[in-house]
């Protein structure tokens, strides 16, 4: 029985030959299975001595062991490498960062922006909004801006062009939020229509504006913040107080004065510029200018249709930007813009 050796040294290769658990069986089978070698020469043992018989069976019991034993430890083998597989597959690395969930927060701006309108409601006014791609009635003719003045010029504006690429003269991205004072006068003659005597006006009006700029303190879009107060009996002095009151309680502080320097713009007369000045603190005694206002010119409420003998009122517009700017102590308006997240966190 000398290739007995021989089969179980077969045997043991053709095991470790492969890693797949059903090839494993297969080979198995021919060396164990019904017309396997093993199994062939035990038939084979027919055909001996009573002798013979005895001590070949012995041999070939010892080779069917030795074979067994070693399918038996290709078996466990293959069992663990697939588990090593899968482990390493599915592993769990628990030193990588977690995903977990970021939080978002409001812009600087945007707090501003609704921290005016509950300021200003409390003192009876609404919040008005307006498109940003607007005409150039409610941009400039309505707010009494002569055919030649500069602010329309195109180096100022943004025009839009129509589906030829030619520039379209009467539609461009609003400059100022003051065609939403247009807009929001047009909707409330409309509405009131019937009456005798209209409703005061007192709304305010945040927003996007766009002009063609851009440095340290002036970007290609940026905010303003419109308010339009109109009755039968509103004075200058009105206005004084609504924007004192006002700049007191955004900036929480009585500790600032204002002044009311005299200017020019097409929509109101007399006009104004506001500037303000902290009286102590990190801006102490540098005045600022924070918007302009006036008392709106006649000629803007005929274009919407109210009669300036009987109603008038004011108007303002103040920078969004410059107040979050004062209000935070940043000095770069493009960090407003950049999308810097080291920058934005600190405000949530
Ligand atoms: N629209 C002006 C600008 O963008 C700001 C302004 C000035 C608005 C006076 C007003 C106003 O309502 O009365 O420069």
């Amino acid at each position: 029985m000398q290739n007995l050796d021989q089969v179980v040294q077969d045997a043991a290769a053709a095991f470790a030959a492969t890693d797949d658990p059903d090839a494993l069986e297969q080979i198995k089978a021919r060396f164990l299975g019904k017309g396997g070698q093993i199994t062939e020469l035990l038939k084979g043992m027919a055909k001996l001595s009573h002798e013979e018989r005895k001590s070949a069976g012995a041999q070939i019991n010892r080779a069917k062991e030795a074979i067994e034993t070693a399918l038996n430890a290709r078996r466990e083998a293959i069992r663990r490498l697939a588990l090593e597989a899968r482990l390493a597959e599915e592993s769990l690395d628990v030193t990588l960062p977690g995903r977990g969930e970021s939080r978002g927060g409001l812009h600087p701006v945007t707090r501003t922006l609704e921290r005016l309108e509950t300021l200003f409601r409390t003192i009876g006014f609404e919040v008005a909004d307006g498109p940003e791609i607007e005409a150039d009635f409610q941009n400039f003719t309505a707010l009494n801006t002569p055919e030649d003045h500069p602010a329309r010029s195109m180096h100022d504006t943004f025009y839009l062009q129509d589906e030829n690429g030619q520039v379209a003269q009467d539609i461009l991205l609003r400059t100022h939020t003051s065609p939403i004072q247009v807009r929001y006068m047009q909707a409330h003659v409309a509405k009131y229509a019937q009456l005798e005597t209209m409703p005061e006006i007192r709304v305010i009006a945040p927003g996007r504006v766009y002009r063609v700029d851009s440095d340290a303190t002036h970007s290609p879009m940026f905010h303003q913040i419109e308010g339009l107060w109109i009755g039968e009996n509103v004075s200058f002095a009105d206005l004084k107080g609504v924007i004192a009151d006002f700049l007191r309680r955004f900036f929480e502080s009585d500790d600032l004065q204002l002044r009311f320097r005299p200017s020019f713009f097409p929509f109101t007369e007399p006009s104004a510029e506001i500037d303000m000045a902290f009286m102590s603190g990190a801006h102490k005694g540098r005045w600022l200018e924070i918007g302009g206002c006036g008392m709106v010119h006649p000629n803007v409420l005929r274009h919407v249709g109210i009669d300036p003998e009987k109603y008038l009122g004011f108007a303002f517009g103040m920078g969004g930007d410059r107040l979050t700017m004062l209000r935070y102590g940043v000095n770069d308006l493009r960090l407003f813009f950049d999308g810097d997240l080291r920058f934005l966190r600190q405000f949530v």
